[in-house]
């Protein structure tokens, strides 16, 4: 039968399971929570609620895919923290319930270690020890990954994230939330021809809340001298939005992989999925002689694979959590 895991993630606004055996994914649902779109933006109380909906339809989907019956689950892995703390106590009580009910094991999971670890969702793996620049719409990191379960962040953001830089961009260019995924398509038709400075922050750290600023007054000058400034130039400003946000970002990681002399050189989170990021390092990649590692689009946003194949390695090492295990906001490493 061999080691099978069902991942549960409820740390945002994705109800997500999956069912993996051995290592290798079975199964992999995620059910989206499009509601918040109307309000521009997560809405914590509406994600709790509509990840208790969904948890039960979503599990019993992940188990049906898979082909795996729950009385042959080895453990339960869930998402702990960081998150909302009402969508996590969601995804945490469910877990807990279902592992006492089968009398099986709980792995708990660090959400953002999870992002890292999607890497070992499919061949081709990162070798140790690895460099991940992990960009969310919460986080941005540059994590030193010494082995599976053995993390050091070297850099973080100091306001605001990269995912949020994208997301508050479109708020203020009228785009729907999330808005990375639109200012991605739309700056593939456009040219970075607007400069948005560039922040200096020294160390290996971010800031994107200036960027943020910069493109509001940019934005507000540009429309009073021209009326219909937006509408005309929607593309070109997205793609230099994006062109900046990249930049900043490889900058970064360019200066962490010069400084650990590591060349095995990884991304993974929600704005892993931007084409602009995506492309930007392999041609870093290529200048600097790195291996890079880009996840499949699948898993760089929120999914529960990542939660399940985490949960495999703590599963391995015997790192169990007990019944008392308790869902955090805020969570270190
Ligand atoms: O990892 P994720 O799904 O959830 C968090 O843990 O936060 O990341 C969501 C973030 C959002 O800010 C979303 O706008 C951004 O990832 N995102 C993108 C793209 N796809 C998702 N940003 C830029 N380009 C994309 N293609
Ligand atoms: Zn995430």
């Amino acid at each position: 039968m061999g080691i099978i895991i069902l991942g549960i993630e409820s740390s945002c606004d994705d109800t997500a399971a999956a069912v993996l055996r051995d290592g290798k994914i079975l199964s992999n649902v995620v059910a989206s929570q499009d509601v918040h779109r109307q309000y521009g933006g997560v809405v914590p109380e509406v994600a709790s609620r509509a990840h208790h909906e969904n948890i039960v339809p979503v599990v019993d989907l992940a188990l049906k895919n898979a082909g795996v019956k729950k009385q042959d689950l080895s453990a339960v892995a869930f998402t702990r923290g960081p998150g909302l703390i009402g969508s996590l106590i969601v995804g945490t009580s469910f877990a807990k319930a279902l592992a006492l009910a089968l009398g099986i094991p709980l792995l708990d999971v660090h959400h953002m270690q999870a992002h890292v670890l999607a890497h070992f969702a499919e061949a081709p793996v990162p070798n140790f020890p690895f460099l991940c620049l992990t960009v969310s719409g919460g986080h941005t990191q540059i994590v030193l990954v010494k082995n599976h379960l053995d993390m050091e962040v070297l850099g973080t953001t100091i306001d605001d994230a990269a995912g949020e830089a994208f997301d508050k961009t479109g708020k203020l260019l009228g785009l729907d939330y999330p808005a990375g995924p639109l200012i991605d398509q739309l700056a593939q038709t456009g040219q970075p021809v607007f400069d948005f400075p560039e922040p200096q922050v020294p160390g290996l750290n971010f800031s994107f809340s200036g960027l943020k600023t910069s493109i509001l007054y940019f934005l507000r000058e540009k429309s009073k001298a021209q009326p219909g400034f937006v509408e005309a130039n929607l593309a070109d400003i997205c793609a230099s939005v994006q062109d900046r946000i990249v930049s900043i970002l490889l900058k970064k990681l360019r200066k962490a992989a010069r400084q650990t002399g590591i060349k095995e050189i990884a991304i993974a989170g929600g704005v892993s999925a931007n084409s602009g990021l995506r492309a930007g390092l392999e041609k870093m990649g290529e200048a600097e002689g790195w291996s890079t590692y880009i996840p499949a689009f699948e898993f760089c946003t929120d999914n529960a694979a990542m939660i399940a194949v985490t949960g495999y390695f703590k599963f391995l090492n015997g790192d169990f959590a007990g019944q008392d295990v308790a869902p955090t906001a805020r969570m270190e490493f």
